[in-house]
């Protein structure tokens, strides 16, 4: 039996450093977000059941099998919102939106499905999303395309694939369904139990499976852009265009048809070789979502990043943001008229931005010292009677184990340049 104590599976206590790459990943997303105009957005973390239902698909894995959905105390079925889009749509509607205006918005934080506990694969992961909703112009997929690989460059993954292709519109769908169900039908009997399930419900979620036994069958289907109408085979051609201009590398990859049923036209996901099975460190494309209770779909383009999985491919490339020490001071008091000025002093030095602890206790001077170097403070200082008696500090660099006398009134500004030349 799990200890009580121990997290969910597929949850994880996160600690420095490692909350230090997630900040890196954070702060660099904010940042190349903004430069293409998207503001950020946070929704709640439940919604209701059926937002999610009606959003995503009934017929999709995330909505029959991974929902956490719970009845709360007034008989509402809520559920723990598994990927960001569908509560994104529900904000910008409520919020208001007239026909022709563009929104462009960014989100971050946990999203819950309860999937089997895998490298790579978590129940709450944590996604950075992007939604651009009221275009509905090819260039606008490129253009979000274009931003997410800039992303990825700015924290050090250059070498991600993308993988492209089209749905069609919701218009394809049905004559789309009937050509993969034509060709998979004479052909179900060697492929996997999922797949036999899925030929009489989700016959497009075939292409994607994972199954050895369903590979050969798979290879040789008839490819989407093939099945599609005219306007969707045009307008994939016309991102296929755009992307070339912005001298975007990509593959066609006709299997490509992604888990959530809202999406329209384009389709894309990033993968990286870094990762195991769970390769996709992205995914997206362009949607059109009718939302319970709106007389007109709302539509855009948009991608989400799983930051776990950026993490693993961050560190397949060796690349992990720095470990910062507690403090680049401690202070070291000697007596009891010492301690209380000592924790004034490392106050003052926190209200100059130094990064400052102190003794409270009455340990020995080496003991203290001991700790100063566990905690990797290239400085140290020194006060005791004769110190507060003079008006002075003793200051130590920890690496030479120079001493120098400063002046009480000087300390902050002294430090100040201490640790910018260290
Ligand atoms: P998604 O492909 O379901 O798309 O998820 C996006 C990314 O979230 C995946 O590529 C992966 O990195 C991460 N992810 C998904 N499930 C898990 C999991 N169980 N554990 C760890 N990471 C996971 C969406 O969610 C869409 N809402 C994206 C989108 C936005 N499409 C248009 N706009």
């Amino acid at each position: 039996m799990a200890a009580v104590m121990d997290p969910i599976p597929g949850t994880s206590d996160l600690w420095e450093p490692e909350v230090l790459d997630w900040v890196q990943i954070e702060d660099c997303a904010r940042k190349v977000l903004s430069l293409y105009g998207f503001n950020e957005l946070r929704t709640p973390i439940f919604e209701r059941t059926e937002l999610f239902v009606r959003g995503i698909g009934d017929q999709t894995e995330v909505v029959q099998k991974e929902m956490y959905t719970f009845e709360d105390r007034g008989h509402r079925s809520l559920t723990l919102r598994p990927e960001g889009t569908a509560g994104v749509m529900r904000a910008i509607l409520h919020q208001g939106v007239s026909e022709g205006e563009e929104k462009r918005v960014f989100y971050m934080g946990p999203m819950f499905r309860g999937e089997k506990p895998a490298a790579g694969r978590k129940r709450q992961f944590h996604q950075i999303g992007v939604e651009a909703v009221g275009t509905t112009e090819p260039g606008r997929d490129a253009e979000s395309i274009a931003m997410l690989v800039h992303f990825l460059d700015d924290i050090g993954i250059s070498d991600a694939r993308i993988l492209l292709n089209t749905r069609g519109t919701a218009a394809d769908r049905e004559a789309v369904a009937d050509a993969l169900y034509e060709y998979f039908k004479p052909r179900v009997e060697g492929m996997c139990p999922d797949c036999q399930r899925r030929l009489g419900t989700n016959v497009w979620r075939m292409m994607d499976c994972k199954q050895e036994a369903c590979q050969p069958v798979i290879h040789s289907a008839p490819r989407i852009v093939d099945l599609v109408g005219e306007e969707s085979r045009s307008f994939f051609m016309e991102v296929c265009k755009f992307l070339d201009e912005l001298g975007l590398e990509y593959e066609l990859d006709p299997r490509l048809v992604r888990g959530l049923d809202y999406y329209e036209h384009t389709v894309f996901e990033v993968v990286h070789s870094g990762l195991g099975a769970q390769d996709a460190i992205a995914g997206g494309g362009r949607y059109k979502m009718q939302l319970p209770g709106q007389n007109r779909p709302i539509e855009g383009v948009g991608w989400a990043v799983g930051i776990e999985r950026l993490l693993l491919a961050r560190e397949s490339l060796g690349i992990r943001a720095e470990a910062t020490t507690p403090a680049n001071v401690y202070v070291a008091v000697m007596g009891a008229a010492a301690a209380k000025a000592g924790l004034e002093l490392v106050q003052e030095l926190r209200r100059h931005d130094i990064k400052a602890l102190s003794e409270v206790g009455r340990r020995s001077l080496k003991a203290q010292m001991r700790t100063a170097n566990k905690l990797g403070a290239p400085l140290a200082l020194i006060l005791g009677d004769s110190e507060l008696s003079e008006g002075t500090v003793v200051c130590k660099n920890m690496a030479t184990s120079e001493q120098e006398t400063v002046k009480r009134t000087d300390i902050a500004q002294y430090l100040l340049s201490k640790i910018l030349s260290i």
